[in-house]
């Protein structure tokens, strides 16, 4: 089901569709839970929570498991979990993308440790690694948009979703949409077997936890 979010008195600067360049750069200037801080101290202590520290180390086993050597991040936003996976796994050669060209130029000078790269999953080929890294990005692209993607990436992918949508979540958001009519359109919530039949032609779905979320590592057909 389509998602909406309410930006409050942002509405304006972030317009009717968040998933935009545009949009999601407005966003990560914005004071809040998205915003990108401009120094590395905010940003360190931003990132600097039990559920992204227990993700990341959740990550980096996944990575040693696979004999893993390097990883690259699609859609990191602020880069939060990413700057912990750096900190769990400081051997791993870590690649960070997005489509959002101020924010990615300003991690790109916050976070060294990383590659960091414009990236539009859409258009661009995977980066060359041993494992894609897709946290909490499910949400970003319509059904058609994930089954031109999946069939171009070859290493194994570590699924985050942002969420596997029950009765209840559809319930909330519909009464979402009806209190904030005025809401931005903010991508689709899908439940498991839909999110599911976005990869079920080329890849196989092996379920895990990744800290407190559910999580699947898809490995190709
Ligand atoms: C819900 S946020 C998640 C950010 C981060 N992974 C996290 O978990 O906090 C979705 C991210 O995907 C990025 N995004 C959306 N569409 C994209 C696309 N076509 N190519 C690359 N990144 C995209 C947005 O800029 C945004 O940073």
């Amino acid at each position: 089901m389509r998602h909406f979010y309410d930006f409050g008195s942002a509405a304006a600067r972030v317009g009717d569709d968040l998933v935009r360049p545009e949009a999601w750069d407005a966003v990560r200037e914005l004071p809040g839970p998205f915003e990108l801080p401009a120094s590395r101290a905010e940003w360190e202590a931003k990132a600097e929570t039990p559920e992204l520290r227990a993700r990341a180390r959740d990550i980096a086993a996944a990575a040693t498991r696979l004999g893993a050597r390097s990883l690259c991040s699609y859609g990191v936003g602020n880069a939060g979990l990413e700057l912990c996976v750096a900190g769990a796994a400081p051997h791993l050669r870590l690649v960070c993308t997005d489509f959002t060209p101020r924010t990615v130029g300003r991690l790109r000078s916050l976070f060294p440790e990383a590659e960091v790269v414009e990236h539009d999953l859409r258009t661009d080929p995977p980066r060359d690694v041993d494992l894609h890294l897709m946290h909490r990005i499910d949400a970003e692209l319509a059904g058609a948009g994930w089954k031109a993607v999946f069939p171009r990436y070859r290493e194994p992918i570590l699924l985050v979703p942002a969420l596997l949508l029950t009765w209840v979540d559809a319930a909330k958001e519909v009464a979402r949409r009806v209190r904030k009519p005025r809401s931005a359109r903010a991508g689709y919530f899908r439940n498991e077997e839909a999110l599911r039949d976005l990869w079920a032609e080329t890849h196989e779905d092996e379920p895990l936890r990744i800290g407190e979320l559910d999580a699947f590592l898809l490995t190709r057909r």
